[in-house]
């Protein structure tokens, strides 16, 4: 593998021990995909920051890196921790939890890492440029980068991500060039896909049948932003999706001509049996929106939905810092707070530790939560859409 003067340096340790060490592993990371060379990132995204996912042996690791002077080189910023870092008190996570949690964000900001913890980096200020090479790793960033805005990035594991912040490069294989971002299969819709929890059982669906292919959709009529994530994210997380293209919706898809591709149609029974799959809950005990993370469309349209009602059960949405901020702001938050819900920040429902907060049913509207709860979460789960969770919460 070809590597400059100063990437030599950088193996040699002249950087200093951490690099020298991170280098490392993106050479050996580089080896084994083939990459002829290193190539600078724009922006990095860090997985493995929940105290949940990572423990003491993650914690340590951190806390050494951090202790000698490791530094990142490009904008980095993290993805959710296992808690609301200002409110977590009053939410009620637990005391000892939050002792490591906040030791991990206070590595983590000893590294220059931006400590504002979110999988929707690209809503918070780490917006990628169309075709700029980056390292991310939280999978429904990944493909919301990747797919959406056209930016470049493999799927990177927590230790990959945090070594390319540091050295400032990634190895030049994958999704970073152009050869492998060409489809592999076109899947053909048709019915109407109404709102984010039918594109959430698309997600779902399409992953688990094409697992880490690049699939392109045709006849989504049209989707926002919200709802290109909600696809993605679940495609991510049933399959190994880290890149789509939509027929007039993705930025790359109009560079393509698929007419020679194996085909899938997706019609109303297979959402159908998608919705009675991924329901397994009948009395929830708490819906958690906001995965992704809720852009300010969504906490708006939940604050119009339960404004002046009083919930019986809670409902929480799960954000950015930078988005409840900017809720705040506009009384969104109040209006939820005062029906009984919450705004909460810097975590998510899968993440955070809700099995040890009482919570056994969650309702949710993601196709990705319904697939992780389970599994992570020990829930079960009411998957419908926001509407008919609001009208379960009263
Ligand atoms: Fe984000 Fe958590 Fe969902 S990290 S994509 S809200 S599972």
């Amino acid at each position: 593998m070809y590597l400059t003067q100063d990437e030599q340096k950088m193996l040699d340790g002249e950087q200093g021990e951490v690099a020298q060490r991170l280098f490392r592993l993106l050479v050996r990371l580089g080896e084994i995909y083939g990459a002829e060379k290193m190539i600078p990132v724009g922006s990095v995204q860090v997985a493995g920051v929940s105290y949940k996912s990572i423990g003491d042996p993650g914690l340590e690791f951190l806390e050494d890196f951090a202790s000698k002077g490791a530094k990142v080189q490009v904008l980095t910023y993290l993805n959710p921790a296992g808690m609301d870092m200002e409110n977590w008190k009053e939410i009620g996570f637990p005391e000892e939890f939050a002792k490591n949690q906040i030791r991990i964000m206070e590595a983590f900001r000893k590294m220059g890492i931006v400590v504002t913890a979110t999988c929707t980096p690209y809503l918070a200020g780490n917006l990628p440029r169309f075709g700029e090479h980056i390292a991310w790793s939280e999978s429904s960033a990944v493909s919301f980068s990747n797919s959406v805005i056209g930016a470049r990035t493999n799927r990177e594991g927590g230790p990959s991500a945090l070594a390319a912040a540091i050295c400032g490069v990634t190895p030049n294989y994958g999704l970073h060039l152009d050869e492998n971002r060409k489809p592999d299969i076109v899947i053909d819709i048709d019915t109407a896909l109404e709102n984010n929890v039918d594109f959430g059982a698309l997600g779902y669906h399409v992953g688990k049948q094409v697992k880490n292919k690049i699939p392109y959709f045709k006849g989504i009529k049209n989707a926002n932003t919200d709802q290109l994530k909600a696809l993605g994210a679940a495609m991510a997380a049933s399959g190994a999706v880290a890149l789509y293209h939509a027929e007039g919706l993705t930025p790359e898809a109009r560079d393509y001509d698929v007419s020679g591709l194996e085909k899938i149609n997706v019609g109303a029974d297979e959402l159908k049996a998608t919705f009675d799959k991924l329901n397994t809950g009948e009395t929830l005990d708490i819906a958690i929106l906001g995965c992704p993370h809720a852009s300010l469309r969504e906490i708006v349209s939940l604050a119009e939905k339960i404004a002046g009602k009083s919930l019986k059960k809670p409902i929480w949405i799960c954000t950015s810092r930078v988005m409840k901020e900017a809720a705040n702001r506009m009384g969104f938050t109040e209006t939820i707070e005062n029906a009984g819900g919450r705004v909460v920040a810097d975590t998510c429902m899968v993440v955070s530790p809700i099995e040890d907060m009482g919570f056994k049913i969650t309702g949710v509207n993601s196709g990705k939560a319904a697939n992780y709860l389970p599994g992570f979460c020990n829930q079960n789960v009411i998957f419908q859409s926001v509407d008919e969770l609001v009208e379960r919460c009263l």
